[in-house]
């Protein structure tokens, strides 16, 4: 997460996240999944405008980003704007922690794609507990901050500190910052259609031995990136796959390329390739744009 003040605005940088492993261990009797995941901050982020508001309210105005290259004009899943927005819900929690009176009022610049398991919502709302904090001199420490929350989602905590790789565990909302060896350059594709987390989960179908992501994380440390391709795990693709067709084909398409390897991010629908350098992976992302499965982006790992 970046800020930049603009006299009395602050303007906040919200990035999109990966998931090189996930491993669902089973399903916990509130209904949610344990995981074992390990996500990296990409640099493809929405930008966040914070505004202080005298009357005390919490207004949301949405635009979407510029339209890339291979936009091929697919529906984007309309955002709500009023106070069930993610956005609306982390201002509201903070203001009813804290019993703050004061308002803000809130643009937000949409460029990471929706129903895509990378994290923008989460990181929208993460953002907006971090930059609110601070443009109300609230001074809460980062443990409250991380208890508010991971009341709104499974995926906000990761946001909160953005670090380049973490190991997630809980239904995703303990964080384990780990060592990055080296950036990873990569290439992800957001297939036209997207999926509902829910329903991905829903199709989820428990296996006999749930993998450990030790091994990947060791060689994300050593920056062995060889090794790392071959270890990426996602148990959600297959129920995704099964959802989708058009993850099907990414995955295939994905897959063909000379990348160390390719997955899916979180319930999907984006995939992505870990490329050998950043050369490859233009080469690799144009590639792909060419086949006009959906919006391509080529991004290294932090923000
Ligand atoms: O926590 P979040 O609101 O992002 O989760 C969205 C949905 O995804 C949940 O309502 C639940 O159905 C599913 N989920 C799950 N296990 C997790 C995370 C999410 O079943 N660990």
């Amino acid at each position: 997460m970046r800020f930049r003040q603009h006299g009395p605005s602050l303007v906040v940088q919200a990035p999109a996240k990966l998931n090189l492993f996930l491993e669902v261990l089973g399903k916990r009797p509130d209904g949610y999944h344990e995981l074992e995941t390990v996500m990296v901050s990409i640099g493809l982020h929405d930008t966040l405008r914070f505004e202080p508001d005298a009357s005390g309210g919490i207004s949301l105005s949405c635009q979407p980003a510029g339209e890339p290259a291979a936009g091929r004009g697919e529906p984007t899943p309309s955002l709500s704007t009023g106070s069930d927005n993610l956005i609306c819900r982390a201002a509201a929690a903070l203001k009813e922690s804290t019993g703050c009176s004061q308002g803000a009022r809130i643009a937000l610049t949409k460029r990471i794609p929706m129903e895509a398991g990378l994290g923008g919502g989460s990181s929208d709302a993460a953002a907006t507990l971090v930059a609110l904090n601070r443009l109300w001199s609230l001074d809460l420490p980062s443990t409250e901050l991380h208890q508010i929350a991971a009341g709104l989602g499974s995926d906000l905590n990761f946001f909160i500190d953005s670090p380049a790789l973490a190991v997630c565990r809980g239904r995703g909302e303990q964080i384990e910052p780990v060592p990055l060896g080296r950036p990873l350059h990569l290439v992800v594709v957001r297939p036209r259609e997207g999926l509902s987390t829910a329903a991905v989960f829903r199709e989820w179908q428990s296996q006999a031995s749930p993998r450990s992501s030790a091994q990947l994380l060791e060689m994300l440390k050593r920056g062995d990136l060889g090794q790392a391709g071959t270890a990426l795990h996602n148990a959600l693709q297959t129920p995704a796959e099964e959802l989708s067709e058009q993850v099907r084909n990414t995955l295939r398409a994905i897959g063909s390329m000379e990348s160390v390897g390719a997955a899916m991010s979180g319930s999907g629908t984006a995939c992505f390739a870990i490329c050998r350098n950043g050369a490859s992976a233009h080469r690799i992302g144009a590639r792909l744009r060419a086949q006009g499965l959906g919006r391509v982006f080529v991004v290294s790992t932090g923000l």
